[in-house]
């Protein structure tokens, strides 16, 4: 049976991924450099829904999320699984930092997101959790409120690919349109982290739009806001 989603990276976003989507019902495989590594970290998660393996094995999933940095080589570890991805849906949760966290490798006019897609035009890209910082992961909500999960992908199937494969997940998602918003999304996590010293909320933080319908209708052709079942707020 093939596994729902495989996770390639067993860092900070990678395992607290692999425990959200297995918790919501999903089978993972979580895949490493180093399988042993990942195969120790399973074991020790005690969740019947996640194997383990190697970044291979993560890549025959239906869904492809792979947790690892664009400055530690990101796309070029992933060229030898290209064939793999053709026509998935890969979920980008990249933010393209430097090894300080001071800025982005990238410039203004381009997004990790972007970089991805044009390296591998054939998978399906969707930008997602670029927001959530790791911890955030382990307690989702702040006090009674869910936090938002901008989504964005030129794919409007995948889009919808992946608002059903996180059903379930205890954060709200957002249709946050094109994948070239996701060069203000990705520096909207600079700017987070930069805020998030500043009044010591680092790394437990995220975002939340706020508003109110003002014309009935006017929204229907976006794709509506998805809470999840277990939070709902
Ligand atoms: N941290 C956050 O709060 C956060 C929030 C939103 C998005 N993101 C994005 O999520 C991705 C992963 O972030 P993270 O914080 O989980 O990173 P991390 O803790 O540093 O983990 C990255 C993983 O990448 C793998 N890897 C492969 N090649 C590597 C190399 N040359 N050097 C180091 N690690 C390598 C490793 O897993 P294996 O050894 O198992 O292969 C490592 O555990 C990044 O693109 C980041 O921008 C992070």
């Amino acid at each position: 049976m093939m596994n729902a989603i495989g996770i390639l990276g067993t860092g900070r976003m990678g395992i607290r991924l692999a425990v959200m989507f297995a918790d919501a019902g999903q089978r993972v495989i979580l895949g490493s450099r180093d399988p042993a590594r990942s195969a120790r970290i399973v074991q020790k998660l005690e969740r019947e829904q996640i194997t383990s393996g190697t970044y291979i094995d993560a890549a025959t999933a239906e869904f492809v999320l792979p947790a690892l940095f664009l400055r530690d080589g990101l796309l070029d570890t992933l060229e030898p699984l290209r064939n793999q991805l053709d026509g998935k849906v890969y979920i980008d949760i990249s933010n393209p930092f430097n090894h300080d966290y001071s800025d982005f490798i990238l410039p203004w006019d381009t997004s990790g997101a972007e970089q991805i897609q044009h390296r591998f035009p054939k998978t399906r890209v969707v930008g997602a959790f670029k927001n959530v910082w790791w911890e955030v992961f382990d307690a989702p909500q702040f006090g009674d409120t869910v936090s938002d999960v901008f989504v964005v992908s030129d794919d409007a199937e995948a889009k919808a690919e992946f608002f059903s494969i996180v059903a379930g997940t205890p954060l709200r998602y957002i249709d946050a349109g094109q994948l070239s918003n996701a060069r203000t999304i990705e520096r909207m996590t600079l700017l987070s982290g930069e805020l998030g010293q500043r009044y010591n909320f680092f790394p437990r933080m995220n975002y939340k739009l706020l508003g109110e319908p003002w014309i009935p209708g006017k929204c229907d052709r976006f794709a509506p806001m998805i809470v999840s079942e277990r939070s709902g707020k």
